[in-house]
């Protein structure tokens, strides 16, 4: 390929991880490149993107708060972008934007490459949270046969406008029944913001989960949360947050260069540091 030119653009932007992710990626696989963090404001979208086509960028990831409004400005979006209402990564093509939503497949293949014992099929699944990163965790189990998704989330009203993703599998707890949820289930996801750094504590006493089940906090800051370190305590399998946010790069990668990254050790590595 001719010399890679992408990038990530959000609002705020400094804070992105995926320059060290693309940059580790360009180096390793010797390509000629640069990947880097655009600020672009709300207001300015659709210019500024049009500014990217003119410079000759092969793509872009777009992170808080363009997922969603970039959409309409796509020429084509992938089914499963529509269906979780979020674009995260284009391909510019022939002047043209193709939209499509990684953060299923990061999400999928890091249990994966992690637990690859792990099948989802005819699993029950709990699902704390109801927010961007849950619709598409949500569609996620949808793909994978799972049979039971139970979602709990503060916000009631948000846990059932994610019914609509899987109709049949989904069913929503009261958030302050939570830990009733855990009983019988073989995969908890905390989606939630809490236990993060700087955020309030996640609340859940594990003793209802069996020790079978898996359980993945994609919360990524601190990456032994209180979770994981408590269902580690109890002998679950525990899977952390970080390999969810380096798997969801790769099939952008390989649309803009062709290439479908690893993910190893010296990168994740690197993105800790
Ligand atoms: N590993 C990865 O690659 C990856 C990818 C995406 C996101 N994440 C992480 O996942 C988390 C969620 O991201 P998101 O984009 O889904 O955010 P979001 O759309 O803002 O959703 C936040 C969720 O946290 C809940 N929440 C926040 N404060 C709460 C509180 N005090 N008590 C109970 N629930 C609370 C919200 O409940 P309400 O609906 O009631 O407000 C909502 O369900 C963040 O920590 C983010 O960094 C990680």
């Amino acid at each position: 390929m001719s010399t890679l030119k992408a990038g990530v653009i959000g609002y705020p932007i400094h804070h992105s991880k995926s320059p060290i992710i693309h940059g580790h990626w360009i180096e390793e696989y010797d390509l000629t490149g640069t990947y880097e963090t655009i600020e672009i404001a709300p207001e300015n979208l659709k210019e500024d993107i049009q500014k990217l086509v003119d410079q000759g960028f092969h793509g872009f990831n777009a992170t808080i708060p363009h997922k969603e409004n970039i959409m309409a400005l796509c020429d084509e979006v992938d089914e499963t972008a529509k269906a979780i209402g979020a674009v995260n990564t284009i391909l510019i093509k022939d002047r043209k934007l193709f939209g499509s939503n990684t953060d299923v497949f990061g999400f999928i293949q890091n249990i994966k490459q992690e637990v690859p014992h792990f099948d989802f099929k005819n699993k029950r699944a709990v699902v704390l949270g109801a927010g961007g990163a849950a619709r598409a965790i949500v569609y996620a189990f949808k793909q994978e046969d799972v049979s039971e998704i139970i979602i709990t989330n503060r916000t009631r009203e948000k846990a059932e406008s994610l019914i609509e993703l899987a109709p049949d599998q989904v069913r929503i707890i009261d958030w302050e029944l939570r830990e009733y949820a855990l009983k019988g289930s073989d995969l908890l996801v905390n989606t939630t913001s809490l236990g993060m750094e700087g955020q309030l504590a996640l609340e859940l006493d594990l003793t209802q989960l069996p020790t079978h089940a898996l359980v993945n906090d994609i919360v990524y800051t601190p990456l032994m949360t209180d979770l994981l370190s408590d269902a580690k305590a109890q002998g679950n399998d525990i899977v952390t947050g970080i390999g969810m946010l380096l798997h969801q790069a790769r099939p952008a990668f390989e649309k803009w260069t062709g290439i479908l990254p690893d993910v190893d050790d010296a990168l994740i590595k690197k993105v800790l540091s």
